[in-house]
């Protein structure tokens, strides 16, 4: 997107698509990109700019705004996250609109000046202030952990848009269009479920929390900070939000295999048939070392079982299988079923540390365990296939 588009009554859209940057905080692909929305409310007597972009993009974004503005001046710069992908480039913005003020809650003040060395022009809000613009008035939440402490959402309560910076975000940048009904689903709904799993879903808790806060909102509008704007499919996306924050999940799974030489893998792939057996016809396999782990959390989140099987390396859990049970840890996501198998040579290792992580992820475990010795034997295939029937069948039986 090229210009600033407007989305609504004195409403803009000013963000702007990054194609460059090929990992997402340094660590999540961004094969299609990632857009940084960002946008302006001019009201009668005042204009408020809500977030920014990333500070590479400054002069992109100044543009817009100054096309918005048109002969006006920027009063307010509303920071809903200090996330530098949303504030990297505020303190640049004083020299161009020197009477700026900005909009933070108490969290954001010692970041303000960490980040940037502001300590002066700043209005402090708490829950529910409002900003009256003139024709607009800007009603402030504060929605902590989502995804920083700071983080709150602005809603306007003349158009009904909601601006949720990370919340209900996506990766992928813009293609043609900014907004859902001008897009196919297919294009945002996995990126939108990707950046869940990876940035938000560890917080679904308050996700939850959330969605009762804003729950009463007559909302007809979410423009997130990332990816597609949404003013078509308001209540499907607010639907699958609370979804995958109940830990809500699709019949199927996911097999994840770890395997040096492909006897783990032949393992995976009788797992697989007992799943197949069990009529189960969504079954989703990675190999754990060539599969980034952003689309192994996006649908182990997505579907309601998975089975990880890895070999022993070192004596302890193959690497790439060990970082995705540690990255797993650390979101917790909850109400599904695991299964596990192991293998191992000259020193066991794989399945006790599989299962200390089925034990410490309070998942349902269903058997059975599997430990092969080198190379699966006719039985040792026979256990995986029940491991995967048994599987199957939990979800279907659900
Ligand atoms: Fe898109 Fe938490 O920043």
């Amino acid at each position: 997107m090229y210009k600033a588009v407007k989305t609504n009554k004195d409403t803009w859209w000013l963000g702007v698509n990054d194609r460059e940057t090929d990992l997402f905080e340094s660590l999540w692909p961004l094969p299609q990109g990632v857009a940084y929305n960002a946008y302006a409310v001019l009201g009668t007597t005042a204009t408020a700019a809500i977030d920014t972009v990333k500070g590479p993009y400054l002069d992109d974004y100044v543009n817009k705004l100054t096309e918005a503005l048109g002969h006006r001046t920027l009063n307010y710069l509303v920071i809903n996250h200090m996330e530098p992908d949303h504030a990297g480039l505020i303190s640049q913005l004083k020299s161009v609109w020197p009477s700026l003020k900005f909009i933070g809650n108490a969290k954001t003040v010692p970041m303000l000046k960490g980040y940037h060395g502001i300590t002066e022009d700043i209005i402090t809000v708490k829950d529910g202030d409002t900003l009256d613009l003139g024709g607009h008035v800007l009603k402030f939440f504060t929605v902590p952990m989502l995804h920083w402490p700071e983080s709150m959402v602005t809603f306007d309560t003349t158009t009904g848009v909601l601006f949720s910076n990370d919340s209900f975000g996506g990766f992928g940048a813009h293609e043609g269009s900014i907004f859902d009904d001008e897009k196919n689903p297919e294009r945002w709904e996995d990126e939108m479920l990707r950046y869940y799993a990876c940035i938000v879903g560890k917080y679904s808790n308050i996700v939850q929390a959330a969605l009762k806060k804003l729950g009463g909102l007559p909302i007809t509008g979410i423009f997130p900070s990332h990816g597609t704007l949404f003013r078509k499919d308001v209540k499907k996306v607010i639907s699958l939000y609370d979804k995958w924050s109940k830990y809500e999940a699709d019949k199927g799974a996911v097999v994840v295999y770890g395997s040096m030489y492909g006897n783990t893998r032949k393992m995976a792939e009788a797992i697989c048939s007992g799943l197949g057996d069990s009529g189960l016809k969504d079954v989703r396999v990675y190999d754990v070392s060539r599969t980034d782990p952003s689309y192994i959390l996006r649908d182990i989140w997505k579907f309601k079982a998975f089975a990880l099987t890895a070999c022993t390396y070192n004596t302890q859990l193959f690497p790439p299988m060990e970082a995705l049970c540690s990255k797993l840890l650390s979101r917790m996501p909850k109400n599904k079923f695991i299964g596990i198998a192991g293998s191992y040579s000259w020193s066991k290792g794989a399945l006790t540390a599989l299962h200390d992580y089925a034990e410490k992820s309070k998942l349902e475990l269903i058997g059975p365990e599997v430990e092969v010795y080198t190379s699966p034997t006719a039985e040792d295939l026979a256990k995986l296939f029940e491991l995967g029937k048994n599987l199957g069948e939990a979800v279907s039986n659900e």
